[in-house]
């Protein structure tokens, strides 16, 4: 009796233990294939991300070697191949290579300068205008706004915008230098954008939202476009087509004054009033976006400061403002003078301006308006775009002395060098030019 209960005990050990020995095994086999699970996830997401970045350096360099090959140096000719009005004053330009050769692409949001020959004008007109479709093989296009002159003066209308729209037609050839700026959308990312542009500064922000579109990209973007009225509204039927083909893009225009009966919410805009963080806190999911924006001055303020409350960080704010150009420039020429330094007559030739490049040392004196100013009027060549202190175009080296600004750098330039269109020397420098 004993001997029987004794073997079904170690019977019943045995099976135990096997049973425990089998749980044991099916757990090591699920632990396993959940390791190895997860480390297949991990695997394909690694592999995904490294795809994804392969991708972004292979189109970079792709765009690279294109800005390369069919970019060029200082003027190149185009023809006015199409004249379109979009809406009241503002009218889109299209340019074509009259040698025929390929464009160079550009980064959407970058603009085209012009150096226009105006009847009655000492020398050429230089200016600055951002290109509002995303790039194409054959053609650029600018969107112009004809600026009329301040009310209540005698001062004449804005020189370049008439002109465009007054006297440049089809057929017509113009002078372009090479797309520049550093306003643009960051194309290696995906991360969801909000795009603003008030009034024609809706010109950079819509070669964004096209460039997303023709890419096929699936970022999510949000498009606010602040105008009064329907007269101002540019693009409508293109930005609507967006809106519905495209269910990752929210097309969103604002209208500050509606005209009565005749613009319709829902139809014609979307939102009455102003754009701004107020809007955003109502209309986004959160405040987690790269913000780009460009449009007149008091909405750029309004809005880099209402971001900045709203939490969003500064490097999630990119912008850009049209200045008026020969405002500012006679603005900094003035303030220039008035900041020069002291006891100018007698000690104008303390400060010398040394170009390296072109091997010229000039006397600096107070009424030279700014460095850029100085440079040309002493035939010394230098790059330059806005003027106004916007595109970096004109950044130049500064070997040696100091300069000062005297209107605050939209884009500041990298360390070691200046912004000629807006700085004056110091002391004696030595610029890289
Ligand atoms: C990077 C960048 C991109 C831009 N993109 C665009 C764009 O896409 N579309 C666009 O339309 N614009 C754009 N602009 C603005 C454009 O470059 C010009 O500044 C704008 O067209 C005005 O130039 P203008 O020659 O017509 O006027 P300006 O001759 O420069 O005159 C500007 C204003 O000053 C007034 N004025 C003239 N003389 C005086 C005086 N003595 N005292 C006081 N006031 C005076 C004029 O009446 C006018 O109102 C851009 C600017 C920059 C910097
Ligand atoms: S010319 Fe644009 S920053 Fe100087």
């Amino acid at each position: 009796m004993s001997d029987m209960l004794l073997t079904n005990t170690i019977q019943g050990v045995g099976i135990l233990i096997l049973v425990l020995s089998l749980l044991y095994v099916c757990l090591l086999f699920r632990n396993t294939l959940k390791t190895g699970r997860l480390a297949l996830v991990r695997e394909v997401t690694e592999r995904d991300f490294l795809a994804q970045r392969a991708n972004e350096i292979v189109e970079r360099n792709r765009i690279q070697k294109a800005k390369d090959e069919n970019g060029w140096n200082g003027i190149r000719k185009f023809k006015v191949s199409k004249k379109v009005i979009e809406a009241k004053d503002q009218c889109s330009f299209y340019f074509t290579p009259h040698d025929g050769r390929k464009l160079p692409p550009f980064d959407p949001g970058q603009f085209l300068t012009f150096s226009l020959n105006i009847p009655d004008q000492a020398k050429p007109v230089i200016r600055c205008y951002s290109l509002s479709d995303s790039p194409k093989d054959d053609y650029y296009r600018c969107t112009i706004k004809r600026v009329p002159a301040p009310r209540d003066t005698d001062h004449p209308p804005g020189l370049s915008s008439n002109f465009f729209h007054d006297q440049i037609e089809e057929g017509q050839i113009i002078d372009v230098r090479a797309p520049g700026g550093h306003f643009y959308l960051d194309s290696t990312r995906q991360s969801p954008v909000v795009l603003i542009g008030g009034g024609i500064g809706l010109t950079p922000v819509l070669s964004m939202v096209n460039y997303i579109v023709d890419t096929g990209s699936k970022r999510e973007t949000w498009f606010f476009y602040g105008v009064k009225d329907g007269t101002e509204h540019a693009m409508k039927d293109h930005l609507q087509k967006i809106d519905k083909e495209h269910e990752h893009i929210h097309i969103c225009p604002v209208y500050s004054r509606p005209r009565d009966g005749e613009d319709i919410e829902g139809a014609d805009y979307k939102y009455k009033g102003r754009v701004g963080a107020d809007l955003f806190k109502e209309v986004l999911p959160s405040n987690n976006y790269d913000f780009y924006f460009c449009g007149p001055p008091p909405m750029m303020n309004s809005l880099f400061e209402g971001l900045r409350e709203w939490g969003v960080p500064e490097n999630n704010i990119h912008y850009e403002a049209f200045g008026p150009a020969t405002v500012t420039k006679k603005k900094e020429a003035d303030q220039a003078a008035a900041k020069a330094p002291a006891a100018t007559s007698d000690t104008d030739a303390e400060i010398n301006i040394t170009f390296s490049k072109s091997g010229k040392t000039l006397a600096w004196s107070s009424d030279a308006g700014s460095l850029l100013e100085f440079a040309e009027d002493n035939d010394v060549a230098m790059d330059s775009g806005c003027r106004a202190g916007n595109c970096g175009t004109c950044a130049t080296a500064l070997n040696a002395g100091e300069v000062e600004y005297i209107s605050e750098p939209g884009s500041p330039p990298d360390g070691g060098s200046c912004l000629t269109c807006i700085s004056v020397p110091k002391n004696s420098i030595t610029l890289d030019a």
